[in-house]
């Protein structure tokens, strides 16, 4: 048992116990190691200003793994092990010795710069770009800045700057920050257990199921923290306050994702960064709404199982999870039970997991050879933005002959909703859009959405509609008006 966090910061050791163990990252750089290079703006995960390199240590191959993170929403105590990297290690390391890298510099020849406030956030977010890649594609850049916002240079700047950075002289994370010395340091320690208390809390970290489970059992009020994405931003509002945390982001047989008997089997810690690469190919459609879904800093640290518990009625992942019939297994001090994902939620944030229980893993069967798999994402902006109107809706088809439906809306009431009328109305109905406009009206019966900042009722009621008939004009583009 450890009574502290380890903490590398520019491959410097820091030993972190007390108060300073509970703040933020970026609290704690700017406010403890004068780190100030590191930007706070939005405090919320939003804006990226805060970004910073998150390396993990990566024990069997001897190296850490860079990942950009948002350090505004990220706690001290999550990162035991870590290497964090700030604007300010990016020269001062031994290969660079005081020389820009090279999107700092590429920054300063196409003028990416002009208030600067956005900067730091921005070249910390590219250089984790060229950790993935040496010579990226300007997708690539752009995709990877989804993260980051700038209200001054209108972005053109700074693309052109990633295009034009002599990614050749780069050197990569790990060779500035040479691994061994590190991992040495850590040793045995990744496997202790940690409790570090302050004054007013204490937050235990546990490494096995079996003792965050302890844990649960013997503090029913304790708060589960695993990326923090959501409680993150909740803490910085003032609207999360425990005594007691459980970080669960060392609790390694949760960390996992694989494609096992035609199922995604993934622990509930497992990061969306994670599960984004190990389905591109096997289930495209759930790919492209994940790369929609925050940013790269968000998605390295969010989990699958922060998404579930979160029970937002627009979490992007829920409407596939219902069509495919996910089964959610959850343990506690008496065992480990499964339940499908239809009959986990019972009102706005309401949901059956008992005190004494977590989330421990996840099963999403694929969907089949014969059946047909559709995803809907709709916001008011593509990138890091809330849903005003999640869907999806996956068919068995013989021919044009529907054989059964199964379709969730999500933000269009308190829960993610399955639409029983409608999948019985579409079975044994020939697709096409008489079929699809009748079901678009019972569709409406089903659902109860409301008016807030992303929509209006109307308006997603006539998403509701839409999307049925988007789906036909996806699998039977031939068909269509027929
Ligand atoms: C800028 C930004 C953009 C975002 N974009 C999207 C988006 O596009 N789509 C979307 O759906 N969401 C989005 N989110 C929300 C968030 O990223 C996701 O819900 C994410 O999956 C939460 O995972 P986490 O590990 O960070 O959860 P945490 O914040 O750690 O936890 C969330 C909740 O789940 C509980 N919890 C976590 N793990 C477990 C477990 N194993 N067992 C029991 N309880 C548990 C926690 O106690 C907490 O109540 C966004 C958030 C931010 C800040
Ligand atoms: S300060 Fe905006 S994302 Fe952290
Ligand atoms: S340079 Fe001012 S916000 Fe980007």
């Amino acid at each position: 048992m450890r009574d502290y966090i380890l903490l590398f910061v520019n491959g410097k050791r820091n030993r972190i116990d007390g108060a300073d163990a509970f703040r933020t990252v970026s609290d704690f750089l700017r406010g403890v190691l004068n780190l100030c290079g590191t930007k706070i703006v939005c405090s919320e995960g939003d804006c990226g200003s805060c970004s910073v390199l998150c390396g993990t240590p990566d024990f069997q191959n001897r190296r850490f793994s860079y990942k950009p993170i948002d350090s505004c929403i990220r706690f001290v105590y999550q990162l035991d092990g870590c290497n964090i990297v700030t604007v300010e290690g990016l020269a001062d390391n031994e290969v660079q010795g005081g020389k820009l890298n090279c999107v700092q510099q590429a920054m300063i020849d196409c003028h990416g710069s002009q208030c600067g406030f956005c900067t730091p956030g921005f070249v910390m977010a590219m250089t984790g770009i060229l950790e993935d890649s040496n010579s990226p594609s300007e997708n690539d850049w752009r995709r990877g800045l989804t993260g980051n916002l700038c209200r001054c240079t209108g972005y053109s700047p700074i693309i052109e700057a990633g295009l034009r950075s002599d990614t050749k002289s780069s050197a990569s994370m790990n060779d500035c920050f040479e691994p061994t010395a590190m991992l040495d340091a850590i040793g045995n320690a990744a496997s202790q257990e940690i409790t570090v208390t302050s004054n007013t809390q204490t937050i235990y970290s546990p490494t096995t199921i079996d003792q965050a489970v302890q844990y649960l059992v013997q503090y029913p009020e304790v708060k589960i923290v695993a990326g923090a994405t959501d409680v993150g931003v909740q803490f910085n509002k003032g609207n999360c306050e425990a005594e007691v945390w459980l970080d669960l982001n060392r609790v390694w047989s949760m960390k996992t994702v694989s494609l096992t008997g035609g199922a995604i089997v993934a622990g509930a810690g497992a990061t969306w960064s994670d599960i984004e690469i190990l389905i591109e190919n096997d289930l495209p459609q759930f790919h492209q709404i994940l790369t929609w879904f925050g940013s790269p800093q968000i998605r390295n640290v969010g989990t699958i199982g922060g998404n579930i518990v979160n029970a937002s009625p627009i979490a992007d992942s829920l409407p596939l999870m219902f069509v495919c019939n996910a089964e959610l297994q959850l343990t506690g001090g008496d065992g480990t039970r499964e339940v499908n994902i239809n009959d986990f939620y019972q009102g706005y944030k309401k949901f059956d997991l008992q005190p004494g229980e977590l989330l421990s893993q996840i099963r999403i069967p694929l969907p089949e050879d014969d059946e047909e798999l559709r995803l809907y994402k709709i916001s008011r902006r593509q990138d890091l933005d809330i849903s005003s109107f999640t869907g999806a809706i996956k068919m068995k088809l013989s021919g044009r002959k529907i054989r059964s439906a199964v379709i969730a809306y999500g933000a269009v009431g308190p829960v993610v909703l399955r639409l029983p009328k409608t999948e019985s109305f579409l079975a044994g109905k020939e697709l096409n859009e008489e079929t699809m406009v009748a079901a678009g009206e019972i569709v409406v019966s089903e659902i109860k959405p409301i008016t807030d900042v992303r929509g209006g009722d109307e308006y997603r009621l006539q998403l509701a509609r839409n999307v049925l008939l988007k789906f036909l004009h996806e699998v039977r583009p031939e068909g269509a008006l027929a």
